[in-house]
């Protein structure tokens, strides 16, 4: 691609950690925070994903929030090789510390070379002790600046709505330090399918992440087996959207049937070519599924 082409985008941002360190309240304390009203006064859609506009360096910048139920569609997202998220946040409970989950979450965000931003999360908590989660997490190669490491550690309380400002301006100086964020708007639509529901009026119903390109209503896309013509378009305030840039996330109305989390899409030129395609997939599905069937009769035959 033309380096030409290419125009800044901004940060897809994931909340990982332990069972009940606060990632949803997190995810909420953002969302409050920083998330315009609805043009339509509604209540913001729960869409699986959200953009806010962070004041930073005297600029309006955008981070797109992954708000799924994290660890199932992570993992399915995972397992088809979609890689979604460009920064993490990892939350800890500074009451409970480095646990599990913890541990796990940094290891996968390690190994797909996602930089970390640690939220230490509930401070107004009897019995907080932050220091204790920086000296745990140091241990694991999460070294705090201020300890001379380059990993940045926030102290919020999600609860109670403090310093999330703070966490936002961490997530943006650690993109910026670490990560080249670029797109061709341009170009046809590619990206990830982030969570999809059959619904009862409108039909299969996916929230797509665009990752490259514009996505317009009227595009023929394939996601995953599903295929169709871009109905509609709807941003997380319901309210309907025409075209989506680069890390934005939008619900997609028009398809043939429910997309799994973690397929990916493409945009094609015409609507036989996406049919064809979703048919060759829901084909090698099909055939994989009966090839694991077979191996586990004859598997069974041995026993
Ligand atoms: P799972 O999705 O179940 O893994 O949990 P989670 O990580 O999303 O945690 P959640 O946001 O649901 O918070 C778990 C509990 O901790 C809830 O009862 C929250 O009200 C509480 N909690 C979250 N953040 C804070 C905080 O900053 N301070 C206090 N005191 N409680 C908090
Ligand atoms: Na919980
Ligand atoms: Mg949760």
């Amino acid at each position: 691609e033309a380096a030409e082409d290419m125009e800044a985008r901004p940060a897809v941002v994931t909340v990982m950690g332990h069972v009940d360190h606060g990632k949803t309240r997190t995810l909420d304390a953002i969302r409050s925070a920083r998330v315009r009203e609805s043009e339509a006064g509604g209540i913001t859609q729960h869409i699986g994903a959200y953009q806010v506009e962070v004041p930073h360096d005297g600029n309006q910048r955008t981070l797109t929030f992954i708000d799924t139920p994290g660890h199932e569609a992570f993992t399915a997202m995972r397992a088809r090789g979609a890689k979604v998220t460009d920064i993490a946040v990892l939350v800890v409970a500074a009451d409970d510390g480095v646990m599990p989950q913890t541990v796990e979450a940094l290891n996968h965000a390690k190994a797909a070379e996602v930089p970390i931003v640690v939220a230490i999360n509930k401070v107004d908590k009897e019995g907080a002790n932050p220091d204790r989660i920086r000296g745990e997490l140091s241990e694991y190669g999460l070294v705090p600046e201020e300890y001379g490491g380059d990993t940045m550690f926030v102290e919020i309380s999600a609860l109670q709505k403090q310093n999330i400002d703070g966490l936002l301006e961490s997530i943006l100086l650690t993109a910026d330090a670490a990560l080249e964020l670029t797109a061709n708007p341009e170009r046809e639509a590619r990206g990830v399918a982030i969570e999809a529901n059959l619904d009862r009026g409108r039909g299969p119903v996916a929230t797509v992440l665009v990752q490259n390109g514009t996505l317009h209503v009227g595009d023929n896309m394939v996601v995953g087996d599903a295929h169709g013509r871009v109905r509609a378009m709807f941003d997380e305030y319901g309210d309907p959207v025409k075209e989506a840039l680069p890390s934005r996330p939008v619900q997609v109305l028009g398809l043939s049937n429910v997309p799994r989390a973690g397929d990916v899409f493409l945009v094609t030129d015409d609507e036989r070519t996406a049919r064809q395609i979703a048919e060759r997939r829901e084909t090698a599905k099909r055939n994989a599924m009966l090839a694991r069937r077979r191996k586990r009769i004859t598997l069974e035959e041995f026993d």
